[in-house]
């Protein structure tokens, strides 16, 4: 057997740090970077980060239904056994309702704002939450994520915050991120200021270290990443971008690959590392597509915005969109800054 170590087969645009650092040690050393006042979003934060561990525990064991109990029953150790995605969603909620650093959430398997229960104190910022991304993909051990919107609250006073602190414009995020949960787990976050960086769990010290420091997007991928099961139910504009990025032709990098996982956690992760295009757009029987603008396009919009990309619905941009509803779907494009300028132009006409 060869010695060699083992190393990604593409070489992606991030400082790999030579020293331990661990996530918690990163976001207070970070704090002043994201004005930080009084600490909560550093509190915040490293609560992400424990939530993250506590699912992927879970996560690992998703193959064991049928030997630990299945859905519904009472399992050897006297609990019930939950569906994953009902157990991430709680895990959310139960972390951080008494945290004293959330005034209200939203969660993408909620109908309504989840308020602060009376007897915990209220705090500054508002989370919201897709607590399980990619779920058909669970009992296929595919890789799935989680995804986290943080915002500042608007509402005065110390009690629990309002529709109106929810219903925000993606700019006005304050810190978004997500966990994988793939062949490692990884949890990437924002603060803004052009840094998003990645953090590896390392199982055997249940700790995440940083792995992928200060990740910036190519300007321009190879890859295409999008359903194309729907293609005939695509409008024109998505459909000849298609076309494009199919044809033939060297001087422009044609035709691109295609890679389409369905966790949108896992596409854009890959889309983030090697540049590229992950698309969602619009169709006839979904014309305002599929994917949610607070739980999905946002956040994610945010990182890679902020990783030096692009986020839009084709003709506008994502993040500035004023939401009305809480589970809004959005027509959506993200990745390397060409590539979606590329895509806007066949949407908008101009090609
Ligand atoms: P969720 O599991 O949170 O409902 O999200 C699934 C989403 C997203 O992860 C993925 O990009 C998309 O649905 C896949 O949809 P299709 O199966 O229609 O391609
Ligand atoms: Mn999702
Ligand atoms: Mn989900």
């Amino acid at each position: 057997m060869s010695n060699k170590a083992i190393v990604p087969t593409k070489t992606p645009i991030i400082t790999r740090p030579n020293q331990v650092v661990t996530i918690s040690r990163y976001i207070l050393e970070h704090a002043e970077s994201h004005s930080d006042e009084g600490g909560d979003l550093s509190g915040l934060l490293c609560d992400i980060a424990l939530t993250g561990k506590m699912i992927a525990q879970e996560v690992r064991k998703a193959g064991l239904v049928d030997i630990l109990g299945q859905t519904g029953t009472i399992n050897v150790q006297g609990e019930e056994v939950q569906k994953l995605d009902d157990y991430a969603n709680e895990c959310f909620i139960k972390n951080f309702d008494h945290s004293g650093r959330v005034c209200v959430m939203a969660s993408e398997e909620e109908e309504g704002p989840i308020p602060i229960p009376e007897k915990f104190k209220c705090g500054d910022y508002v989370l919201l939450f897709d607590p399980l991304d990619g779920s058909s993909n669970i009992d296929a051990n595919v890789s799935i994520g989680s995804i986290f919107s943080i915002y500042k609250r608007i509402s005065e006073g110390n009690e629990s915050g309002t529709i109106q602190d929810l219903l925000r414009k993606g700019s006005e995020q304050v810190a978004a991120g997500y966990v994988l949960y793939g062949s490692s787990t990884m949890l990437v976050y924002t603060t803004g200021n052009g840094q998003v960086d990645g953090f590896t769990l390392d199982p055997s010290v249940g700790e995440f270290l940083l792995s992928h420091a200060g990740i910036k997007i190519p300007d321009k991928g190879k890859i295409y990443s999008c359903n194309e099961g729907y293609r005939n139910l695509l409008f024109d504009g998505s459909r000849r971008f298609l076309d494009y990025l199919q044809e033939e032709d060297k001087s422009t990098g044609r035709p691109y690959s295609a890679r389409y996982v369905g966790s949108m956690v896992a596409d854009v992760h890959r889309t983030l590392l090697y540049g590229g295009i992950f698309m969602y757009p619009g169709t006839s029987k979904a014309p305002g597509g599929k994917l949610r603008l607070l739980y999905e396009a946002n956040p994610m919009g945010m990182l890679i915005e902020q990783a030096g990309g692009l986020a839009s619905t084709g003709t506008e941009s994502i993040l500035e969109l004023k939401p009305t509803e809480l589970h809004q779907r959005v027509p959506l494009y993200m990745g390397s800054k060409q590539d979606v300028e590329l895509a806007i132009e066949f949407e908008t006409g101009v090609r």
